[in-house]
């Protein structure tokens, strides 16, 4: 058996507008996800019911047999007492069944009468957290401040395909400069416990050897990774970036002087990992001349939801952050897939091993992950997406919000028990 080491934490995920539904209740302020809609016409107004049917959430998390459950804390429940209330009862709950919560303080369902585009959104930020680690930090030890800032800034402000539904590259640009900098404020704003940012990395390789791929996948990798992973690890933006950006939309005025040293921040990196992608040049393409290739034109494995299965690519991205980053300490905060059958889901189970052997070989070649999160405890309202992908170890049937747990999470159960792959 490849055993993890002692106090690995193995752990679920959610996210609050995703599960909870009750978006009147308790004094809940809008957000500008409660009334966006993607082309499914499904929106958050019921999702798992979870805000009221909490108690018995967490029951189902223990009863899989994890050790840690990663949720967030909807920051429009926040300004009534009920909302504050209400996690910590959830964080108190998780903790006498031995669940080691990780909080994430925003997973995008922002107040709506703000905007990420601002920079006040970051002060409002900053008073935000410091009112979670007033309320919780006696019992929160770790905490996910910002969850991916590309996918929030690129689909909510530039592509309009997520809320708020803009189309505003250089506004995206700003936003996604703002929830980087709400990072760091967050970060030092923190006196107990640690902090981390959860990014969507997404590893990438040229279609072929021409030059023209390779600088392809060169932007692309410098668009969703290293435009995020510089600035929080080393301080700095990505020069190639800089320069890219700077001929599209003009200079970076909203990077003010010293924003980068608080931005330098936190004690860990999250890691969200669902796929790779294969990139070549492609001069029509927005905002950068390059193309991810669909995975269903190669010849590679898929998931349900036509992802290529790239377990490798994890073990490489663990090694490429500790050789370009050094040996900053990470969490596997996302992994998941599609699959649409359920209970019996023999290829989510396929894919949970995987991807734990992955994590395992990059931690034996020395990389310094503490746990792994999967995506997602349960079926859930997959944004613009809607219900349709399922994404849990839990199937969730909602018309009657009946939960029953798949074969994966019961395999994921006995690992985490096991705290080893057999
Ligand atoms: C990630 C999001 C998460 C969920 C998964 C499938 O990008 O952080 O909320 O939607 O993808």
């Amino acid at each position: 058996m490849s055993r993890f080491p002692d106090g690995f934490l193995w752990g679920v995920a959610t996210s609050a507008f995703q599960i909870e539904g009750s978006l009147g209740a308790d004094g809940r302020e809008p957000s500008i996800w409660d009334t966006f809609a993607g082309p499914s016409g499904d929106t958050g107004a019921v999702a798992c019911d979870h805000y009221r049917l909490w108690r018995d959430d967490v029951d189902l998390i223990a009863s899989l047999g994890v050790n840690a459950y990663r949720f967030s804390i909807a920051w429009p429940r926040m300004r009534d007492p009920r909302g504050v209330a209400h996690y910590d009862a959830l964080i108190d709950a998780l903790l006498e069944r031995g669940i080691e919560p990780l909080v994430t303080l925003y997973h995008w369902d922002l107040p709506a009468t703000l905007d990420w585009r601002e920079r006040t959104t970051v002060d409002a930020f900053e008073d935000y957290a410091q009112r979670c680690f007033a309320a919780y930090g006696d019992r929160v030890r770790r905490w996910v401040t910002i969850n991916e800032p590309w996918v929030h800034g690129v689909l909510g402000y530039l592509k309009g395909e997520h809320a708020p539904g803009l189309r505003d590259p250089r506004g995206a640009v700003a936003a996604m400069h703002h929830l980087l900098l709400a990072h760091g404020r967050a970060a030092a704003a923190l006196d107990a416990g640690e902090s981390g940012i959860a990014f969507s990395l997404f590893p990438v390789w040229p279609a072929s050897d021409d030059e023209a791929d390779r600088d392809a996948a060169r932007i692309c990798d410098g668009y969703h990774n290293r435009w995020f992973l510089d600035p929080v690890v080393k301080g700095s933006y990505p020069d190639d970036m800089l320069t890219l950006w700077e001929e599209r939309i003009g200079p970076l005025d909203f990077v003010r002087d010293g924003d980068l040293g608080v931005i330098r921040a936190g004690d860990f990196v999250g890691v969200n990992y669902y796929s790779r992608g294969t990139v070549r040049a492609s001069a029509a393409n927005e905002p950068f001349p390059y193309e991810v290739i669909s995975a269903r034109e190669l010849d590679v494995p898929l998931t349900g939801g036509g992802y290529e299965i790239a377990p490798s690519a994890l073990t490489d991205l663990l090694l490429r952050l500790r050789s370009d980053y050094g040996d900053v300490p990470i969490y596997i905060t996302e992994n998941g897939a599609v699959y649409h059958e359920a209970p019996a889901d023999s290829s989510r189970v396929e894919f949970v091993r995987q991807h734990a052997a992955a994590v395992r070989a990059a931690m034996q070649a020395g990389v310094d992950v503490r746990g792994y999160f999967h995506w997602s405890l349960m079926d859930n309202f997959e944004w613009a997406l809607g219900y349709e992908p399922r994404f849990g170890l839990v199937h969730v049937d909602y018309e009657t919000q009946r939960r029953t747990i798949k074969d994966s999470g019961r395999f994921y159960g006995d690992l985490a028990r096991r705290n080893g792959l057999l």
